[in-house]
């Protein structure tokens, strides 16, 4: 079953419930803010201090950063992280499959607002998967007569019993770059998070796995050769607004991206893919 809701100011969403999962995607930004498979416990997080108003992005979830990562580098004064997420898509196909699951489409292309700060003319589709594990796949496509260049991120929040006990698996021997020293390295064992984390590490992530507790989450990425990964901590939390003072301890983003170096070119005409899927593996609630 699908519903088209809104918040009590109209911000509207729309709401899955299938045999396999439930979960809430934001018109503004295609965002999915909530995603919970059957026996298993959220796999997002989600701030309790976010904004679900137009124009603001949500704090957790999944926003998804276009067509520019972090401060855009030739003005900085344009939105950090792209104007994606805080443009309303369109919710273009919802189609249930014989399995039970549920996949909806939600498309985004050039407006006078997006012309205004890129001027280039796109189309951009989130397909949504809901079933067993959740799949999101972004397809970008350049509509102009010019090539682009762009840099993307799934920049996804996910939701972890206690950030001391995490363990991220996958990325050792990538080599990083450290946005809060501004250097190089090379990741040695597991990525453990006990401080602010701000990293994007050049690897494919074609099999990450966030371990904390008995909980262990699978991340299969796709058309992507950078993985962010973000943590505030205490003091910056406590700095932002949509943000409560001990948020930064039950979460933790691993992004999917197209960052720094791995920025994409795009023909006219060309289309480019990436995507995740996310499976939560060690918990059942049974
Ligand atoms: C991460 C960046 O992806 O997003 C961080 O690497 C940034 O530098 C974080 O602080 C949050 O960004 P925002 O714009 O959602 O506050």
């Amino acid at each position: 079953m699908i519903e088209e809701k809104t918040f009590n100011n109209g911000f509207p969403y729309i709401e899955i419930n299938n045999a396999m999962a439930e979960a809430k995607i934001a018109l503004q930004g295609a965002h999915v803010f909530a995603y919970k498979a059957r026996n298993r416990p959220a796999l997002l997080w989600l701030s309790t201090k976010s904004h679900f108003t137009q124009g603001k992005a949500i704090r957790g979830g999944i926003p998804l950063c276009f067509p520019w990562f972090g401060k855009n580098t030739e003005d900085e004064t344009l939105p950090q992280h792209g104007f994606a997420r805080t443009a309303l898509w369109e919710l273009a196909e919802v189609e249930a499959l014989d399995d039970g699951s549920t996949c909806v489409r939600l498309r985004l292309c050039e407006s006078r607002e997006s012309l205004a700060q890129w001027n280039y003319r796109f189309e951009l589709t989130l397909e949504v998967h809901v079933a067993e594990s959740l799949s999101v796949q972004l397809q970008i496509k350049n509509r102009d007569t010019k090539a682009f260049e762009i840099g993307t991120a799934l920049h996804t929040y996910l939701r972890v019993s206690d950030i001391e006990d995490v363990k991220i698996e996958g990325l050792e021997g990538s080599s990083y770059y450290d946005a809060l020293t501004k250097r190089t390295q090379v990741q040695e064992g597991n990525v453990k998070i006990k401080e602010e984390v701000d990293r994007v590490y050049q690897t494919k992530g074609e099999n990450i796995i966030v371990r904390a507790g008995v909980q262990s989450i699978n991340i299969k990425s796709e058309g992507s050769s950078s993985v962010v990964i973000w943590n505030p901590w205490k003091e910056k939390s406590v700095s932002m607004q949509d943000m409560s003072d001990t948020g930064y301890k039950s979460m933790v983003c691993v992004e999917t991206s197209n960052a720094l170096a791995d920025r994409q070119t795009l023909a006219p005409g060309e289309t480019h893919n990436i995507g995740a899927l996310y499976r939560e593996e060690g918990f059942n609630t049974n």
